[in-house]
């Protein structure tokens, strides 16, 4: 009988961008069910909250049947166990990325060997995108509707209404 292949593709997803998008269609295509997890971290300051976070993921990855969402807190791995699944899926951009990525995956390696952390490669247009800067470009007026999904863009109108003379 085969067996079926799930992964964990986690983050804090403040907010989902068009590049975790296209990593998780990618991860879609390649295990039988891909959880986005969605990291609850008391400690650090988000600007929306996991409930908000979990809602733009599920809106914008609805297209992907074998794709679900979640959260979780404290280790990583231990959420891992807990979907019994082995295989940890993170996006690289930049080379930038990896220093932090390595240590992330070596750091989850020695806490459960048995855990594998798969690096799926951005697209070049993606490469520049993240939550952070959607944020910031967003705030000081600039055009963020190509970056992020149109749920997402709403929610930021929402949540950080401009003044009248700057429409992004
Ligand atoms: O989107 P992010 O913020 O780069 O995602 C980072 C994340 C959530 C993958 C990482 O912070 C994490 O796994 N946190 C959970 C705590 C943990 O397991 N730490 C041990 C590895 S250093």
């Amino acid at each position: 009988m085969k067996r079926s292949i799930n992964a964990v593709y986690p983050g804090s997803f403040d907010p989902i961008t068009n590049g975790h998008i296209y990593i998780a269609e990618r991860a879609a295509a390649l295990f039988d069910e891909v959880v986005v997890s969605v990291l609850l971290n008391p400690q650090k300051k988000a600007a929306f909250s996991v409930e908000e976070r979990k809602a733009m993921a599920r809106e914008a990855l609805s297209h992907l049947p074998n794709v679900k969402v979640d959260s979780f807190s404290g280790l990583l791995v231990d959420f891992l166990r807990q979907e019994q699944s082995r295989i940890i899926i993170r996006g690289l951009r930049a080379l930038s990325d990896f220093e932090y990525e390595f240590q992330l995956a070596l750091m989850n390696r020695q806490l459960a060997p048995e855990i594998e952390t798969l690096f799926i490669v951005t697209e070049a247009r993606y490469s520049y995108l993240s939550s952070h800067a959607v944020k910031e470009i967003y705030q000081f007026g600039g055009a963020v509707h190509d970056m992020v999904p149109p749920g997402v863009f709403r929610r930021l109108r929402e949540r950080f209404p401009l003044p009248r003379n700057i429409l992004p």
